[in-house]
C-alpha cells in the first residue's frame, strides 16, 4: 500500500484545488453503523418504512423509533482519526471543502472549517406542518419532540423523496466541476444525486482518490487511486505522507 499512498499524497500536494466527498463509512469507527454494510441501519430498518418523507408524514411516531436510536448514537460519537486527518489537510491549505452525506457534525468537531452538509444536519429540527424551527438541545430530550403547534418535529436531515438543500447542491456542483483532485472516503456511491459528484469531477479532469474497506461501484469506473482499508488508518497514512512530502519540498 505504501507506493499507492505515496501516489495519492503526491496528487494532493500538487493539486491546486482538492475537495472531499464522505459517507457513512468515515464515521463507522466513531461507533455509528453505516447504511448498507452487514449490520447497517437499512438492514434493521426498512428504508421504505423509515427513510422516506412519505413514511414520516404518514407515521412520525414510528419513524422516531429509528431516529431516537440514531440520535443516541450521534450524541455519544466522537471524531476519529479520519475526521481529524481531513481537518488537518484543511489546516495545511490542501483541502478546500468537504462535502459530506453524513448528518453527524463529526467533520466540524474534527477541526474542519469548510463543510457542505449535503444531507442536512441532525442538530436542528423543523415542523413540516407549520415550519417552525428548533435547535435539538432546546427540546430537552423529549421523544418524539413536538412543535408548539402539537405536531411531531422532523430533524433537518434529507429523507428519501426530499430535495437536497439548494445551496449545498449548487456549491457542490461548482466545486466538483472546478477541482483538480477529489478524495472520496467511506461511501458506497449508491445514492443520487451525491453519487454524481465523482462523475462531475472526473469529467472536469480531476484525479479521483478513493478510500474504502472494499471496492464500490465508483472504484470500477471512476477511481484513479484506490486505498483499500479502514478510513482512520488510510487517512492517517495519507496525511503523514503528505506532511513528509511538504517537509522534503
Ligand atoms: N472505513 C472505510 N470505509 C468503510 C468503513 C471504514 N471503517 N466502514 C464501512 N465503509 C464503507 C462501506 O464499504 C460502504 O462502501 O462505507 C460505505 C458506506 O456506504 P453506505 O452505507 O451506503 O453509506 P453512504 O454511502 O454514506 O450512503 C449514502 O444513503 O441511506 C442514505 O442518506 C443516507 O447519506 C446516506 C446515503
Amino acid at each position: 500500500m505504501g507506493e499507492t499512498v505515496k501516489k495519492a499524497a503526491r496528487e494532493i500536494c500538487q493539486s491546486t484545488k482538492t475537495i472531499a466527498l464522505t459517507g457513512a463509512g468515515i464515521s463507522v469507527e466513531s461507533g455509528i453503523p453505516d447504511f448498507r454494510s452487514a449490520g447497517g441501519l437499512w438492514e434493521r430498518f426498512n428504508p421504505m418504512e423509515y427513510g422516506t418523507i412519505g413514511a414520516f408524514q404518514a407515521n412520525p411516531e414510528k419513524v422516531w423509533q429509528m431516529l431516537q436510536e440514531v440520535s443516541d448514537l450521534l450524541a455519544s460519537a466522537r471524531p476519529n482519526p479520519a475526521h481529524t486527518g481531513l481537518g488537518r489537510l484543511q489546516e495545511l491549505g490542501l483541502l478546500h471543502t468537504i462535502i459530506t452525506q453524513n448528518v453527524d457534525y463529526l467533520h466540524q468537531e474534527g477541526g474542519a472549517t469548510r463543510v457542505i452538509e449535503y444531507h442536512g444536519n441532525a442538530k436542528t429540527l423543523a415542523c413540516i406542518w407549520c415550519n417552525q424551527r428548533y435547535d435539538s438541545d432546546e427540546l430537552g430530550g423529549q421523544i418524539p419532540p413536538k412543535c408548539s403547534c402539537g405536531k411531531i418535529l422532523k430533524p433537518d436531515v434529507v429523507f428519501f423523496g426530499e430535495p437536497i438543500p439548494i445551496r449545498a447542491l449548487q456549491e457542490s456542483y461548482e466545486l466538483a466541476s472546478s477541482c483538480r483532485a477529489l478524495l472520496i472516503v467511506g461511501t458506497s456511491g449508491e445514492v443520487a444525486p451525491a453519487n454524481t459528484i465523482p462523475e462531475t469531477a472526473k469529467r472536469a479532469g480531476a484525479t479521483i482518490i478513493e478510500v474504502n474497506v472494499e471496492p464500490t461501484v465508483l472504484t470500477e469506473y471512476l477511481t484513479d487511486i484506490f486505498l483499500q482499508g479502514k478510513a482512520s488508518e488510510m487517512v492517517t497514512e495519507l496525511v503523514s505522507e503528505v506532511e513528509n512530502m511538504m517537509v522534503r519540498n
